[in-house]
């Protein structure tokens, strides 16, 4: 099955499992905006809480915060949010549609990616076994000569992008030929800069009000922060700041369902360090961040690093973690070595220092900082995608399973009686109401015992008990396996001890 129709599977699966449902349904629906359904919070609190207590919990030098979405709006112009947080914007003419234009650019690297690889599609099927595929990557005429059009418009696209050069951009769509995926025509406007940030007015009076903004990202309510948390947590430098909450982006370009939205939340750490260290933290933090993504088991083939080759201007170091979703490698976390670009801006515009004095050397210092930055709804998409398989099984039925990692299922436990009647409900209700304070269980007893299989499967529950005649008798379920959908005789007061170990949030952090 093509990737793309993969894809539409899992989101229409998304919608009919309650994980996520676009919002304002009943209303159309609002671009880019989407809310979480029963399932969909549990396994988002689930991951919130994988990165926080990985952060927090296993961190003694990193403590969290909880700030506001508005904030003073100075901020956003010392951070440089209010002059440089633009994207790029062109439409078309004819289609009056509005792009990106440097994703219209990124997309035009990939084509000639995607003629490469059905180069090498081809020979391989013509060669079969005898098939040379690094020498033919560097000797079919036809790969090198995609391969050089590629690197030359790579180039010139980094080249304009970091010059900031609108006609650049312009000029390299109208060069590279590329059409309005709509009208297929080539009618474009210039290429003009578009702020990302949403505003809104706070105050009463039209003319006693403030233009405020919504935050477009959770960092500086944590670089605000720094003086507070520094003192009165009493924090030795290197120490970092966590936070979890919304950030709002007017996004031109609002697409592939949540990987791009206006309303997303992101899971941010600001690491404070002293300068001059700051390069041997950023490989550390990249390590320790690909660890806490790997541990989830989906294995080291779906993860790549990409370093950036635009460094904003006060970065020395940056790279993406990407993940290989249906529509390819994209990002879900950044990393960034920001020096102490953001405290010193905030030192300029508020007037007040935030320095820290070193007691060891006696030395007072901005501290630079090594953040990583996470999506969660990216996280979402990414774990689902790796998650959902359409199985046929060796009886040539069909099922639908998330092969989620235990520690996120929404659903540890599935409690099924075999039947209604004959004291089975009873007995399941009492094993429900003694596991329910360990982990997230849900009792089922409406159809056959097949179908209730199938629904815990569809939400990716790890496990599921069936209580039968024989549980009255000798106090024993049948435990069943989602994935492997073995199934084993265990003991009722064994229950506890088996499950929890594999389905909470600290089987995860033990690995790590
Ligand atoms: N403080 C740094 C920062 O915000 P970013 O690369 O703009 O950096 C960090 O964003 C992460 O936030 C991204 O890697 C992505 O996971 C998530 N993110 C950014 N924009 C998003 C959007 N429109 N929708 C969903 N997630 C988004």
């Amino acid at each position: 099955m093509a990737q793309e129709d993969v894809f539409k599977k899992i989101v229409a699966h998304c919608k009919e499992y309650g994980f996520v449902f676009p919002s304002s349904e009943i209303y159309d629906g609002l671009g880019a905006v989407y809310d979480y359904g029963q399932m969909g919070v549990e396994m988002k609190n689930n991951i919130k809480s994988y990165w926080w207590q990985s952060m927090v919990l296993l961190h003694d030098n990193i403590v969290g915060i909880d700030s506001s979405i508005f904030m003073h709006p100075t901020i956003w112009k010392a951070s440089g949010h209010v002059d440089a947080f633009n994207d790029p914007l062109i439409d078309n003419r004819d289609s009056k549609k509005r792009y990106r234009a440097d994703v219209l650019i990124e997309d035009q690297i990939a084509k000639y990616d995607e003629k490469i690889e059905k180069e090498v599609a081809k020979a391989r099927k013509r060669f079969g076994d005898s098939f040379d595929e690094a020498k033919y990557r560097a000797t079919s005429q036809n790969v090198l000569e995609h391969a050089a059009k590629r690197d030359a418009l790579h180039e010139r696209y980094k080249k304009a992008m970091n010059d900031g050069d609108l006609d650049a951009l312009k000029q390299i769509i109208i060069d590279e030929e590329i059409v309005c995926p709509i009208s297929g025509t080539r009618n474009w406007t210039d290429v003009r800069q578009f702020n990302l940030m949403f505003s809104t007015e706070m105050g009463s009076t039209s003319d006693a009000s403030m233009k405020i903004y919504l935050r477009p990202e959770t960092a500086q309510g944590i670089f605000v922060n720094y003086l507070n948390v520094q003192k009165t947590g009493r924090m030795k430098i290197p120490f970092g700041i966590a936070q979890i909450g919304k950030a709002f982006r007017n996004e031109i370009v609002a697409r592939q369902f949540i990987f791009r939205m206006r309303e997303f939340e992101q899971m941010e750490m600001q690491f404070f360090i002293k300068p001059g260290t700051e390069l041997d933290w950023f490989a550390k933090w990249k390590a320790t961040r690909m660890k806490w993504h790997q541990a989830l088991g989906f294995g080291a083939d779906h993860y790549r690093f990409h370093d950036h080759d635009k460094l904003a201007h006060y970065a020395n170091a940056a790279t993406d973690i990407e993940f290989l979703m249906p529509f390819g490698f994209k990002e879900v976390e950044g990393i960034h070595s920001r020096t102490n670009f953001d405290l010193s801006q905030h030192e300029k515009y508020s007037g007040k220092s935030i320095k820290y004095f070193d007691p060891e050397t006696n030395e007072s210092y901005t501290p630079y900082v090594i953040e990583t930055s996470i999506g969660v709804d990216r996280m979402f998409l990414s774990v689902m995608c790796a998650s959902y398989e359409e199985q046929v099984l060796e009886n040539n039925e069909s099922r639908i399973v998330l092969h989620l990692p235990a520690a996120l299922a929404p659903v540890k436990l599935g409690i099924l009686p075999l039947v209604k009647k004959d004291g089975l409900p009873e007995l399941a209700h009492k094993i429900h109401d003694s596991l329910r304070f360990h982990f997230n269980c849900q009792y089922d007893e409406k159809d056959s015992i097949g179908k209730r299989y199938r629904r815990q499967d569809a939400i990716g529950t790890p496990y599921c008990i069936t209580i039968d005649h024989q549980s009255l008798e000798n106090g024993t379920v049948t435990l069943r396996n989602r994935d492997s959908m073995q199934q084993e005789r265990v003991r009722i007061d064994d229950l506890l001890n088996i499950i929890a170990d594999k389905v909470t949030i600290t089987s995860i952090l033990k690995t790590l």
